[in-house]
């Protein structure tokens, strides 16, 4: 896998959780990482504490909000001064921010669709879509990688419209791609991960202990791990328009949800083939329709068992 020493990386959503570790990952490598998020405490301490872990690290933080109607001009001033600052182009920017509020769809007005619920998820990876380019070095070398979740596989009862602007991300990801070529653009998917994402730690703690006692794993992912995703879609330059998904397996749970997105279903058959018989499929069918512009694996995962 090519290096990606002296990259310039710019992390939106840096000071914690899965940006925090992508932050240190790529810092470890060698990258040039500026990180930026909406609270400056949380910047200068993230900073402080990968300063201190990776002492010859080169790491920079900027406080910019993404969450108003502003958010164009935001992006527009964080990446005008993240490059002025490096005196070059950046080769990456991974989008990591979250801020999610969920209501049920009973609850959802017009409002709240259009202006709230699908700001973080949705618009601003758009927004970012229309500026980033300009201060992206035009290689295939340069990769824009954004974040969405297995919600989009996976339903979970409340988040019928995250998984809509989830869904949506990932064919906007897949198009962008096509629009911005040379520069890549990839998605990470990430499933459950210990992230203060999840709350304060009196309900991440046990919220994360249930969901890990649901997966086949019995684990939930580590922001660590997930981070490992980014890394790789950054240094991979044959790699545009994908998803990569981590989800602690719990598509080869008994009665998993059957899917049609093909990415999907061959991470399905090499983690099939990773348990080395442990697992046996008792029926899976699939065809390809060749009618298709591109061909679609159509795979119905009907009973799995141990
Ligand atoms: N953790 C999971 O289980 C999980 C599962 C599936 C998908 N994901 C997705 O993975 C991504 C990262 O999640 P995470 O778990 O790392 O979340 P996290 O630990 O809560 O971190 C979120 C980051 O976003 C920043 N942020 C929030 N509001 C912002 C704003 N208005 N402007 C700029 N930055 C802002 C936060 O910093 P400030 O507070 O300083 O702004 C923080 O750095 C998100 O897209 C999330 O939806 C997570």
């Amino acid at each position: 896998m090519p290096s990606i020493r002296g990259h310039n990386l710019l992390i939106i959503g840096g000071s914690a959780g899965i940006g925090a570790a992508v932050a240190k990952l790529a810092a470890a490598e060698g990258v040039n990482v500026a990180i930026a998020s909406s609270n400056p405490d949380r910047v200068a301490t993230t900073i402080k504490i990968l300063k201190e872990t990776l002492l010859n690290a080169n790491i920079t933080g900027y406080v910019c909000d993404v969450s108003q109607a502003d958010t164009e001009q935001q992006l527009e001033k964080l990446l005008t001064d993240v490059t002025a600052a490096l005196g070059a182009p950046l080769d990456h920017i991974a989008y990591t921010a979250s801020f999610l509020e969920f209501k049920p769809v009973s609850a959802v007005t017009m409002e709240w669709i259009t202006q709230t619920s699908g700001h973080l998820p949705f618009n601003v990876p758009a927004l970012l879509g229309k500026v980033a380019p300009r201060f992206l070095r035009r290689a295939p070398t340069s990769s824009l990688v954004f974040t969405g979740g297995r919600i989009t596989d996976k339903p979970i009862p409340g988040l019928a419209i995250l998984a809509g602007w989830a869904t949506a991300l990932t064919g906007f990801a897949r198009s962008l791609a096509v629009e911005v070529a040379p520069i890549r653009v990839n998605l990470v998917s990430p499933g459950s991960t210990d992230t203060d994402h999840h709350g304060p730690p009196e309900v991440r703690g046990p919220k994360m202990a249930a969901v890990a006692k649901a997966s086949l794993l019995g684990k939930v992912g580590k922001a660590e791990e997930v981070a490992e995703a980014y890394i790789y879609l950054m240094k991979d330059s044959n790699c545009t328009g994908a998803r990569l998904a981590q989800r602690a397996a719990w598509q080869v749970i008994f009665g998993c949800t059957p899917t049609s997105d093909w990415p999907d279903c061959l991470s399905f058959f090499n983690h099939g083939l990773s348990f080395k018989g442990a697992y046996t499929f008792l029926s899976i069918t699939m065809s390809i329709k060749p009618t298709h512009a591109l061909f679609e694996i159509n795979c119905r995962c009907l009973k799995i068992c141990k």
